[in-house]
Parts: C-alpha cells; structure tokens; sequence
C-alpha cells in the first residue's frame, strides 16, 4: 500500500500540470475540511445551491447572493442540466430554522468560454437569476464585490466557508463552517512546486501551506477583509487531487474582480 502510493505520487509529479479536483458535492464529496462552525447566519450572503432529485432537493454547492435577484457560483457546480433552487439564510442544512428562503433559479447565464473538460483554463463563473427577489434581512445580505481589476497581496487574511465533511471520508457538517486562509500570490502560486500553470492570473489562490486549513464547497465565496468590510474575492474552483490543504497547492478560487464588468453584462 505505502508503496502503491508512493508510486502514484511520483506519478503526478511527473506531470508537467498538477491535477486539479473538482469541489462541487457530488455525493457528499469536496467539502470543508478543517476550520469551525460558523456563528449561525455570520456569513449572511452565503447560499446552498441544490439540485432535485425525485422529491427532494440535495445540497450541491455554495455560491453568494451579490444582488435581490442574483447568485454568484462556479460554472462546473451547474455543468448537468437540472432543477435548481437556493437556500438563502441558511445554516443547518437538514433543519429549518425559520431564517431560510427558498428560491427557484429561473435562468443560469455560464460564462461563455468555460470549458468543463478544462477547469484550469479559468472561466469557472457563473450567475443564477432567481424567479423572486430576495427579502434582506438579519439573514440573508447582499455580498460585496470588489472593484474591477483590484489584487489582493501575499498573505492577505480570508475566509472561505462552506457546508461539509469535518474531515476526508467523515460525516457530513449540517452546519455552516469557515475556515482561514491566506492569499497566496499569482507569482509564487503559478511558480513550478506550487501550481504552475494550472493557475492563471484571472484566478486567486488561498491556503496550502503548512497549516490545514482548507476549501469550502464549490461555487461559494471567499470572503476577505478588505478596509474592515468582507469582499467576496473568489468563486471556489479546484484543489489538489491529493486533497484540500497539500502542501503548496492552495485552493484556487475564480477572481470575482477579473470578472466585474461580464457580471454587470449579464445583470444589467
Ligand atoms: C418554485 O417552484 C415550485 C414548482 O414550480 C413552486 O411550487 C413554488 O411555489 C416556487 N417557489 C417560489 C418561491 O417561487
């Protein structure tokens, strides 16, 4: 067995690319590993993304309410044509609480030059109009996005957050979770050890190093403080194939601020 698994490592080292993994909750996969719970609603633009599947709907991704009307995901979470609603207010996914609303998707606009046999050509954005408009409350805010174009620094502090397992191969998290991480640059993050060029400069890196600290589902935000105010930089994309927090492969999230004015295209 140890054998086995040194010989498959080697394996991907040889590749010139490292293997992205997809992070969208097929079958309960690709979910926050590490990090706490989250004080319920802390995150209040947070949405879980579900499919329906017979009578029932299954959590499938994270993604950001950023207007009334319009959630902000990953263009792979939505690859497969199906039913679609969105849980706003939501923290404990198999309770109501009485803070959700329940929203139909009417129209899902994929960013057109994705590729879903190629994640790490970048484009993995996509936006979710809601039949209904959301009602803000307590609960349920708008996330803010940053100005087109803006970068954040090495090291710059964030959260992801996100709905899943405490740990590979665990039982799921009901609850909300977040986890820190850290920015880590285009430069270092796209240097040869780390991802290469897997990561393009229309995507942020966060996480992977020494710490465990790792990814939230798919599609949902990374939250950074930016001037004392949360600023959803990224869209959660892909991590190792050899899980959440290896060594210098961070997660990679799809930068919002690359994507501003095809957003403001698409919404009006
Ligand atoms: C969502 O769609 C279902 C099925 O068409 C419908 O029964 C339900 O009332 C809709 N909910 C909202 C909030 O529009």
């Amino acid at each position: 067995m140890l054998r086995f698994l040194l010989l498959t490592s080697l394996a991907a080292l040889v590749l010139a690319v490292p293997q992205p993994w997809y992070l969208e909750d097929e079958l309960g996969e690709g979910r926050v590993v590490g990090g706490e719970v989250a004080r319920p609603n802390s995150w209040p633009w947070q949405v879980s993304l579900q499919y329906k599947s017979g009578s029932y709907f299954y959590h499938a991704c994270g993604g950001t309410l950023i207007r009334t009307g319009w959630v902000l995901t990953a263009a792979h979470c939505i690859d497969r044509s199906m039913t679609w609603r969105v849980v706003l207010g939501e923290h404990d996914i198999n309770n109501n609480e009485g803070r959700e609303q329940y929203m139909n998707v009417s129209q899902v606009y994929v960013h057109p030059n994705w590729k879903s046999n190629n994640i790490a050509g970048g484009y993995d954005i996509a936006l979710l109009r809601l039949s209904t408009d959301a009602v803000l409350n307590n609960y349920v805010q708008l996330g803010v996005l940053p100005p087109s174009g803006q970068v954040l620094s090495h090291n710059h502090p964030c959260y992801i957050t996100g709905w899943g397992r405490t740990q590979t191969g665990g039982s799921l998290s009901a609850q909300l979770k977040q986890a820190y991480l850290s920015v880590v640059d285009y430069q270092t993050c796209s240097s040869s050890g780390w991802w290469g060029s897997s990561v393009k400069n229309t995507m942020v890196c966060a996480g992977g190093g020494s710490d465990s600290a790792c990814q939230g589902d798919s599609g949902g935000p990374l939250n950074c403080n930016v001037n004392s105010q949360w600023v959803v930089h990224g869209v959660t994309s892909f991590v190792s194939f050899f899980g959440c927090n290896t060594y210098q492969r961070p997660t990679v999230f799809t930068r919002a601020s690359a994507y501003i004015s095809w957003m403001n295209s698409i919404m009006g």
